[in-house]
C-alpha cells in the first residue's frame, strides 16, 4: 500500500507528468493545480512551475549528510514509475530517497551501495545492529564536554586507525555543515563544528530504530563503483543516482572521497540505456549566475528537468541571495519535459499565497 500522502503527490504529477504506459494514475479529486510565475532572481526571470507536495519532509534520518537529497525527495518521489522490484541507489551517501521510497512502498527489495566502505558498513549497523548504534553513539556525545575540541580529534584519529562507523557516524554528525572530507589516503580530516553539538542521542536512537525497521529484511548493502553495484539491475527495477556534482569533482572543494567527471558519467549512464534501465540521475544545476556545468548531451535523449533546490547557504553567509537549482535527468518514458523550473510549494504556503 502506498502512503496516502504519497498517493496524492502521484495523482498531482500524474496530470503535470504523465507517466506512459498502462500503469499510468487516474488524478484524484482535491488534486492541486500547477500555476507559472515569473519571478526575478539574480537579475534574471525565471519561470516556476509550483507543485503542492503535502507532507513527507519528517522522514526518519540518521546520517545528516551534506548533500542529501531529503528535502528534494518529495519532488523527485513522484515522478518514479511504479512496480519497482529492485530499487537501487548506487551513490548511497545518508540514502534519502531510498528511506523515501521504502517509506512510500515504491519496490519490493532495496540495494543501497556507496564506494565508500565505511559509509556502506555504517548503513549495515543502521538496519542490523540498531541498538549497538543507539548505545555507541549515545556514549560518544556525551563523552564530549563544552570546549574540549581535542574530543572530537581523537574519536576522528580512533577511526582513521579502526574504523569503526558508529565513530564515522559522530563524525558526520559534529563536523563542519556535516560535510565529510577526506584525503587521498581516505583519512577523514574534516574539523569539529564549535558551534553545534551533532544530533542528540535521543533523536538517533528513535530515527536509527524507524529506519531498521522499515528497511530490514528487504535491503541489500554493497560497496563499490556505480556501474559494478548495478550490473544486475534489469528493466523491471530502477536506480537513483547522485554522483559527486562537477562542482564538487573539481576544482579546490572536491568534497567527496571519490570524484567523477561529466564524461564518466555519460558513459556510465550510455550503458544503462542500451541495457534498457529505468533510471533517474540528479546533477549539477546553478547557483545563482553560476552553472557548474554544461548539459548532459542531448544524444542520451534524458528528460531534463529543473528541480529548485532552495536558497544557497554559501550565498546566505556572506549576506548574499541565491538560488540552487538542481538538474535531474530520466529515462525515456518516464516523464514529459517541462519548461521552468519545478517548486515545491507546501499546502500551508498555497493558502497563504492564494
Ligand atoms: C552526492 S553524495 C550522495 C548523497 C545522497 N544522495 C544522500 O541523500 O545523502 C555522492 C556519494 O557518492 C559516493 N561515490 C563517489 N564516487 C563513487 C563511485 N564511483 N561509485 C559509487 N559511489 C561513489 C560518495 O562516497 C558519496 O557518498
Amino acid at each position: 500500500m502506498e502512503h496516502p500522502l504519497s498517493r496524492e503527490a502521484l495523482a498531482y504529477f500524474d496530470g503535470l507528468f504523465p507517466i506512459q504506459g498502462p500503469e499510468r494514475l487516474t488524478p484524484q479529486r482535491g488534486c492541486s493545480t500547477v500555476h507559472s510565475e515569473a519571478n526575478r532572481i539574480s537579475g534574471a526571470t525565471q519561470m516556476y512551475k509550483d507543485v503542492l507536495v503535502p507532507g513527507s519532509s519528517n522522514l526518519p534520518h540518521a546520517i545528516p549528510y551534506q548533500g542529501s537529497k531529503r528535502s528534494l525527495a518529495p519532488l523527485i518521489g513522484p515522478l518514479i514509475p511504479p512496480k519497482i522490484k529492485t530499487w537501487f541507489e548506487p551513490f548511497a551517501g545518508s540514502a534519502a530517497m531510498t528511506i523515501y521510497a521504502a517509506h512510500h512502498n515504491r519496490a519490493e527489495h532495496f540495494v543501497i551501495a556507496d564506494s565508500l566502505g565505511s559509509i556502506v558498513a555504517l548503513w549495515r549497523a543502521i538496519v542490523d545492529e540498531p541498538d549497538r548504534v543507539r548505545d555507541e553513539y549515545a556514549a560518544l556525545w556525551h563523552g564530549q564536554q563544552a570546549g574540549d575540541h581535542g574530543y572530537f580529534n581523537r574519536v576522528r584519529e580512533r577511526y582513521n586507525d579502526g574504523g569503526n562507523p558508529v565513530e564515522l557516524l559522530y563524525l558526520i554528525c559534529r563536523c563542519v555543515k556535516n560535510a565529510v572530507r577526506f584525503n587521498a589516503k581516505g583519512r577523514f580530516t574534516q574539523s569539529v563544528d564549535k558551534r553545534r553539538l551533532g544530533m542528540r542521542p535521543e533523536k538517533m536512537a528513535a530515527s536509527v530504530t524507524a529506519i531498521s525497521r522499515l528497511l530490514r529484511g528487504r535491503v541489500e548493502f554493497r560497496t563499490g563503483d556505480w556501474l559494478q553495484t548495478t550490473l544486475d539491475a534489469t528493466p523491471k527495477d530502477f536506480i537513483y543516482m547522485d554522483p559527486p556534482y562537477v562542482g564538487t569533482s573539481v576544482g579546490r572543494d572536491k568534497r567527496y572521497h571519490a570524484q567523477l567527471t561529466q564524461d564518466q558519467v555519460a558513459a556510465g549512464v550510455q550503458t544503462m540505456l542500451e541495457r534498457g534501465l529505468r533510471f533517474a540521475l540528479s546533477y549539477d544545476g546553478k547557483t545563482g549566475e553560476k552553472t557548474y556545468s554544461d548539459p548532459l548531451p542531448e544524444q542520451l535523449g534524458l528528460t531534463h528537468l529543473h528541480l529548485h533546490a532552495g536558497a544557497s547557504s554559501q550565498a546566505t553567509l556572506v549576506g548574499k541571495r541565491a538560488e540552487t537549482i538542481e538538474s535531474l535527468y530520466l529515462s525515456p518514458g518516464l516523464a514529459e519535459p517541462v519548461s521552468g523550473i519545478i517548486r515545491r510549494r507546501r499546502p500551508e504556503q498555497a493558502r497563504l499565497f492564494a
